[in-house]
């Protein structure tokens, strides 16, 4: 059943290039365009406001959707960790847009925060994976992500395809809203059609990352920064670190190291540095020259041919080119490996960690 991996999230990890196949194929055309006619009839032009709300790992798919949402369509998003949402008594107002995000479709909390949208006038979009799941029968609007079963506890392929869903939300709403030229929607959409490949290219590439955990297993502490699209997906870098391998891990936003958290840095210290955004790698670069400046070990994950890089960290992942909007998916891919392989080292149970469940029922 694991299909000859040892585990059930190296096999899932594997499945990514599948999963997002999959996952675009009925809504991208030959002709590039996006098909999800389901949200058509939403009043995508007029609404003011749009919440993204969700869980874990697809919080953090929600909050580089609201960055792309944001950026693309040009519509204010609120992005809310679901048990926080439901008791802040967020301002909602009728016609406001929402998207609940759930591999399970059965977290309790975002299934409550989904009720109190509804309850208060929003249309809620679930972007959801277990077909038929409590979440999809209560929102008004289902786009799945077809990424077969998730049977490990650390959510692998759901992110990659929610996140995958969301930039298809973006472009279309873009469209919609006339946010975007078509030329530059068109753009993003071909280098969406080369992920699967690219994703399949990075795992052909796995043994540089199983060494770089098979050197730092034994860490106490593992920090990763990023600005931008890399702070969200740093956030997704150090749960599944955590979750998995119980290193203690912090994601910060690169900027805001200075303002407390680099004390924390020793000689030694891993810092993986995601610097994939070009108009942030330049303040990327100083704040790597920061961190090392105090003694620590920088793992970077840059595109392709930004070899300036190596001046400055001690290893360096190179991810394909692609946009850098879609940088998170492949992005994210060097990160479960790193995350998966220092829990193999450890010895921990790397498909049920301590202390976890695979879908949160209760608040
Ligand atoms: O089923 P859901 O997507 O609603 O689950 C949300 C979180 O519980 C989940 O992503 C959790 O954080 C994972 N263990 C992360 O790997």
């Amino acid at each position: 059943e694991k299909g000859g991996f040892e585990h059930f999230m190296l096999k899932e990890i594997h499945e990514q290039p599948k999963a997002l196949r999959d996952t675009m194929a009925s809504r991208i055309a030959h002709d590039l365009s996006i098909n999800l006619h389901d949200l058509d009839d939403i009043d995508i032009e007029k609404a003011g406001k749009l919440f993204i709300v969700a869980c874990g790992t697809a919080y953090h798919a929600g909050v580089v959707g609201k960055y792309l949402i944001e950026r693309m369509a040009r519509l204010p998003v609120e992005v809310d960790i679901a048990s926080e949402f439901r008791y802040r008594q967020p301002i909602i107002s009728k016609g406001d847009l929402a998207i609940v995000i759930s591999q399970s479709g059965e977290t309790a909390d975002t299934l409550a925060a989904l009720r109190e949208l509804k309850r208060q006038g929003a249309t809620v979009i679930a972007i959801a994976n277990v077909v038929g799941s409590t979440i999809t029968r209560e929102a008004n609007k289902v786009l799945y992500t077809w990424a077969g079963p998730e049977i490990a506890v650390a959510s692998t392929k759901a992110y990659t395809t929610q996140l995958l869903v969301i930039t298809m939300i973006a472009l279309y709403m873009a469209k919609r809203r006339g946010a975007m030229k078509q030329r530059n929607i068109d753009d993003i959409v071909s280098d969406i059609i080369k992920l699967p490949d690219k994703a399949q290219s990075i795992l052909n590439g796995k043994e540089a990352v199983q060494h770089y955990a098979a050197q730092h297993f034994s860490a106490h502490s593992i920090f990763f920064i990023g600005r931008g699209l890399d702070y969200a997906l740093a956030m997704e870098g150090s749960l599944k670190l955590k979750e998995i391998s119980y290193i203690h891990s912090e994601a910060y936003a690169a900027g805001e190291l200075k303002h407390g958290t680099i004390a924390l840095i020793e000689p030694g210290t891993l810092v993986v540095a995601l610097a994939t955004q070009p108009e942030l790698f330049d303040k990327m670069l100083s704040n790597i020259k920061e961190v090392k400046a105090r003694g620590a070990v920088v793992m970077a994950v840059v595109q392709e041919g930004n070899t300036a890089i190596e001046d400055v960290a001690d290893y360096v992942i190179y991810l394909p080119d692609t946009s850098s909007w879609l940088v998170p998916m492949l992005g994210v891919i060097p990160l479960q490996l790193f995350a998966y392989y220092t829990a193999l080292y450890k010895g921990c149970d790397v498909d049920k960690p301590r202390n976890l469940a695979k879908s949160v029922t209760v608040e």
